[in-house]
This record gives C-alpha cells, sequence and structure tokens, in this order.
C-alpha cells in the first residue's frame, strides 16, 4: 500500500510510519495510481484532485480544521478523511490570548517605535496607550474546545466572557454591539461562510477589537479592511480568505497585528498532531476503527 504526503510532519510519531512517498506538487503532476493513503495539511482536496488519486482510501488530514477538504466528494468515492482534534485548543487559546494582548497594548507598534530609534524621551506617546483586559468584555463567537480555553485564560485576566454559539448563549448580533473583543472559534462551514457579514462589522462598537484564529472567510475580507482601514477598530488576525494571500491594504496599518497561520505552531502542539494523524493512519492499515473520523 502506498502513503504519500505533501510534506514531513514533525514530531516523534512520524517515523512509525512505513514509507511515505512525499508527492513534489500539489496537486500531482499527473495521475498517481497506488495511492491508497494522503497525508495532507492546509491544501485543497475536492474532486479535480481525486480524479489524481484513483485509488485513495484515506485523506488523513493534519489540522483540526478540514475545511478544503471535500468530505462529501471523498465519501462518494468511499474515501475516508480524518482530522487531529483535541490537541491544539491550548496552542490557539495561547495565540488568541496573544494577540488580544498584542492588539490591547500596542505591543507590536511599541516595538516598531523603539527600533525606528523614536522613543527619545519620557514615557510612551498617547498613541501608545493601550487599555486594560480587566473589566473589559470578550465575546467569543463559538464556544467549543477551543472557545473554552480562551475563555479559561480571557478571565484569568479579569475579562468578563460572553459567547454565542447555535445552541444558545447571547444572539451573534447583540454580542457584536456590546463586547469590547470579540474573538472568533467556529469552524468553516457552508453556514459559517460570511457569518461577520460587511452588516454584522458595522455593529462593532468603535474602538473595539476583532481576534481571527478560525478561518478568514468567516468574515467579509473586503469589509474588513474597509473597516480597519476607517481607524474604527482593530484586528488581530491569524487567518485570510485566501492565503496566503494577505490584503495590500493591511499591511501598512498600525491598528491589526496579523500573523501567518501560527496558532498550532509549537512544537509540543504539532508533534502531538502528528501522534494523533499517524494513530489514525496506522489504524486505517490495521482495519481498525478510525480514531477521529471526520463525517461531513
Ligand atoms: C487547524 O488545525 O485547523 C489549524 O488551523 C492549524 O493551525
Amino acid at each position: 500500500m502506498t502513503i504519500a504526503a505533501t510534506q514531513a510532519f514533525p514530531g516523534p510519531a512520524w517515523d512509525e510510519l512505513p514509507d511515505v512517498q512525499m508527492l513534489e506538487t500539489w496537486p500531482p503532476a499527473e495521475p498517481l495510481a497506488g495511492v491508497e493513503v494522503l497525508l495532507e495539511a492546509v491544501v485543497a482536496v475536492g474532486p479535480d484532485e481525486l480524479d489524481l488519486l484513483p485509488d485513495l482510501r484515506l485523506v488523513a488530514n493534519y489540522g483540526v480544521g478540514y475545511d478544503r477538504v471535500d468530505v462529501a466528494a471523498c465519501r462518494a468515492r468511499g474515501v475516508a478523511v480524518t482530522n487531529t482534534p483535541g490537541v491544539l485548543d491550548a496552542a490557539v487559546a495561547d495565540l488568541t490570548l496573544a494577540l488580544i494582548l498584542a492588539c490591547r497594548r500596542h505591543v507590536v507598534e511599541s516595538d516598531r517605535f523603539v527600533r525606528d530609534r523614536r522613543w527619545e524621551h519620557g514615557w510612551a506617546k498617547p498613541e501608545l496607550l493601550g487599555r486594560d483586559l480587566a473589566g473589559s468584555t470578550l465575546g467569543l463567537v463559538g464556544f467549543g474546545r477551543i472557545g473554552q480555553e480562551v475563555a479559561r485564560r480571557a478571565e484569568a485576566f479579569g475579562m468578563r466572557v460572553v459567547f454565542h454559539r447555535r445552541s444558545g448563549g447571547v444572539p451573534l448580533d447583540e454580542l457584536l454591539r456590546t463586547a469590547d473583543v470579540v474573538s472568533l472559534h467556529v469552524p468553516l462551514t457552508p453556514e459559517t461562510h460570511g457569518l461577520v457579514s460587511r452588516e454584522r462589522l458595522a455593529l462593532l462598537r468603535d474602538g473595539s477589537l476583532l481576534v481571527n484564529t478560525a478561518r478568514g472567510a468567516i468574515v467579509d475580507e473586503g469589509a474588513l479592511v474597509d473597516e480597519l482601514v476607517s481607524g474604527r477598530i482593530s484586528a488581530g488576525l491569524d487567518v485570510f480568505a485566501h492565503e496566503p494571500r494577505v490584503p495590500e491594504r493591511l499591511l501598512e496599518l498600525p491598528n491589526v497585528v496579523l500573523a501567518p497561520h501560527i496558532a498550532s505552531a509549537t512544537v509540543e502542539t504539532r508533534a502531538a498532531m502528528t501522534r494523533v494523524l499517524v494513530d489514525n493512519v496506522l489504524a486505517f492499515l490495521s482495519g481498525e476503527p478510525l480514531p477521529n473520523p471526520v463525517d461531513r
């Protein structure tokens, strides 16, 4: 059986896999017969790609989000899909807090201020005055494992936490209207695509902060850029609608902190994700039930 991968994944569990064929390009330049298992991260796997792997039986997705894998197309061809949930909640929550702190306390701007040798005397300029986390309200859109980890951290900083989720909590529009900081923690699905629309962005309070460590396409990115250019709100963004493309207009703005999709990027978390991915592949190879099947 041939296992192919779009890249190698870090950590000791990787060595437990039998031979892995590293793909030079994605999608492959020509059809590859015999590949039954595909290991991939953040690449599109849809009907066109599946046509190139006619013997595929398993797509093992490195990451909890699997929005780039067309699960219905896989299912129609008898291809199982797995992901790596549960091991990256803390890392994503940590980065969320890092972005909140960076934005609310102007950490990146302050760094530039010093490096540009603009610190001549005295304390910070008025434009570097931040806002306290303590006493402010954090609105979480999504309250699954990651959202709950963010809530625990935010409460330790003295924030008041409210949340919205499909099954309850504060209505979304009310949350957007009232929170000082809004952080997104829902998967990208047809229901959440564009959830934070231009109209909803307009509900955000003046001076509020939007943090996105989930998926770029959950927000109307063009409308978000317009809001940020206006200076009315600020943002901490780890994800974008068309990665690795970042809207040009964001690059010069002082009121946005940008990161290249690093929420799960710690040594420990990435190794743990590899462990989960490998466990799924080993279960598949030995005909056992898959630990983390994705079914929709
Ligand atoms: C995921 O697992 O979906 C994350 O986006 C990876 O950083």
